[in-house]
């Protein structure tokens, strides 16, 4: 897609990367991550209006360290250098980089000794509050910059050529910690590099469509799992309104869901979107090939030859299919090229389609590929999604299969299923969905023994997953009330029958996953 203004972030290995580019895009101009191995002749293609230097976890002097090409400079871009960044612009343009007396990780205080365009909106005080993250720090500047804040411990904390329009930064101003970091990233793009705000979901759902609409033919069709998650969704709804029913949806029961959770969504689709839609219950084929089963890896394995194979059948039936649509996020793409991972990197949720493109001859159709979830949730509310699609739990292919510790039985399931809808109908009421990553009850392989009235029981232990986490790379368990906990916990054993235990899981990612197998 064409964009009026771009900025382009080269990644050198930042954590923070990401978050780079997605505080450009809530200032309304669009951006795309690089790795800084890009040729200089890619890099002129993309047409950039601006450029970010990331930062990274090198030292510009050790054999090997990502050096920054010359020509990158020469173009004439405007550029940001963050953390590293900065110091890839000092070792490169001339100046100095030296280990640092000490490490210095998180708050600083940031006096400004320079005016500059980047300062403009900041409040007049002594101590500016920025984040560091650093062991090396520039100690003699470039030719032709000049000094625009420094800290208790580093002398050139922000530097800068005006004239050339390069500025940087030693502290991170993307990170929630840095104060202005908002303001200070604003007036670079729109005072220094001065571009305008065009990206915004309403223009992407609009040109998205137009697009869609170009490049399929008439006569051709698309085929697209839907999952009940909000990215295939988002992915029907907007092929959809380009080009109707020629989209034919498909959205497999496998008998793994949690309660009404295929009712719920393919109800409401229907009935607002009229989307062509095929509703394949196919639970029995799933559990027969099931049983018996307790090996995790088998049991991803057999449900994602069924759903394949199923998928096939259902697909082949449409006539003059081309196309195969998926719910693609910017994260999975940046992961399969960036900085860290390699072409191998994980296709996440979307392993249950994975091979069938090259099986049915499909063209891929990923309209997200550009976005972050954030960014995906809004599209979904400018389509006129309801809440409780925008705002859905992640919810893994393999579903309740892989929260069955142990053998997955019709019995199991419904003692899951039951204990699960309380955990939901109570984190909605208490206003703590929408706080949490995910929040779910697993099914543990054991027994143990409870009172009960008057009598002894020996029954089920459903263990509690509630996860905080930005990605799902990393996560932390979530600290709930107690009463809450209470609540859950409760109502559990008294209303599901065959539980008599409620334990909650307080590990985190790593080093546990977020779910049990
Ligand atoms: P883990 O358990 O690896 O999960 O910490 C990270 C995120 O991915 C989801 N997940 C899956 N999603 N197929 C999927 O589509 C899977 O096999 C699968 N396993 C985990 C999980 O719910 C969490 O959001």
């Amino acid at each position: 897609m064409q964009h009026p203004d771009k900025v382009i972030i080269l990644d050198y290995g930042s954590q923070y990367t990401q978050l780079i580019a997605r505080r450009v895009r809530e200032a309304g101009v669009y951006s795309e991550i690089h790795p800084y191995t890009i040729p200089v002749s890619g890099l002129r293609a993309l047409n950039a209006s601006a450029l970010i230097l990331s930062g990274g976890p090198a030292s510009v002097d050790e054999p090997d360290a990502p050096q920054l090409d010359m020509q990158i400079l020469e173009m004439g871009l405007p550029v940001l250098g963050i953390c590293y960044g900065l110091q890839l612009l000092a070792h490169a343009l001339g100046g100095r980089v030296a280990p640092a007396d000490e490490r210095e990780y998180g708050r600083a205080e940031m006096e400004i000794t320079s005016s500059s365009l980047l300062w403009e909106g900041l409040k007049e005080k002594e101590g500016h509050k920025v984040w560091m993250s650093h062991g090396d720090k520039v100690t003699r500047l470039p030719r032709g910059f000049e000094i625009l804040a420094r800290t208790p411990n580093v002398d050139i904390a922000a530097m800068a050529d005006p004239g050339r329009k390069i500025y940087a930064l030693q502290f991170h101003p993307e990170v929630a910690h840095t104060e202005d970091g908002n303001l200070i990233l604003h007036n670079f793009l729109f005072r220094v590099a001065n571009l305008h705000p065009s990206w915004s979901m309403s223009s992407f759902v609009d040109s998205t469509v137009e697009k869609i609409k170009a490049e399929i033919k008439d006569d051709e069709h698309v085929v697209c799992g839907l999952s009940g998650g909000i990215d295939s969704t988002v992915v029907a709804v907007l092929l959809h309104k380009a080009i109707g029913k020629r989209v034919r949806c498909i959205f497999v029961d496998n008998g793994l869901l949690r309660m009404n959770e295929g009712e719920e969504v393919v109800g409401y689709l229907k009935e607002h979107f009229d989307l062509n839609l095929v509703y394949v219950r196919a639970g029995d084929i799933f559990l027969e090939r099931l049983a018996g089963i307790e090996d995790p890896e088998k049991k991803r394995k057999i449900i994602g030859h069924a759903f394949i194979e199923i998928f096939d059948k259902e697909a082949k039936s449409i006539p003059g299919v081309r196309y195969l649509a998926q719910g693609t996020l910017y994260p999975d793409v940046i992961e399969s090229t960036s900085f860290k991972g390699g072409p191998s990197a994980v296709i996440k949720s979307h392993h249950n389609v994975g091979g069938l493109p090259e099986k049915m001859h499909l063209d891929l159709i990923e309209p997200l590929r550009e976005l972050f979830k954030d960014e995906v949730r809004k599209v979904a509310a400018e389509l006129g999604l309801p809440d409780f699609i925008i705002w859905r739990h992640p919810f893994p292919g393999p579903g309740l299969a892989i929260r069955i510790l142990g053998e997955i039985t019709p019995k199991r399931l419904d003692v899951l299923r039951r204990a699960d809808r309380i955990v939901q109908t109570e984190l909605l009421a208490s206003d703590w969905y929408r706080k949490v990553w995910q929040g779910f009850a697993v099914l543990l392989p054991l027994k143990t023994v409870g009172v009960m009235g008057d009598g002894r029981t020996y029954e089920n232990v459903i263990a509690l997953r509630v996860v905080d986490s930005l990605d799902a790379m990393t996560a932390d368990w979530s600290r709930l009330p107690s009463e809450l906990l209470a609540r859950i916990s409760n109502r559990i054993i008294n209303e599901v029958k065959g539980v008599n235990r409620v334990v909650f899981d307080i590990s985190s990612k790593p080093p546990g996953t977020i779910e049990w197998e």
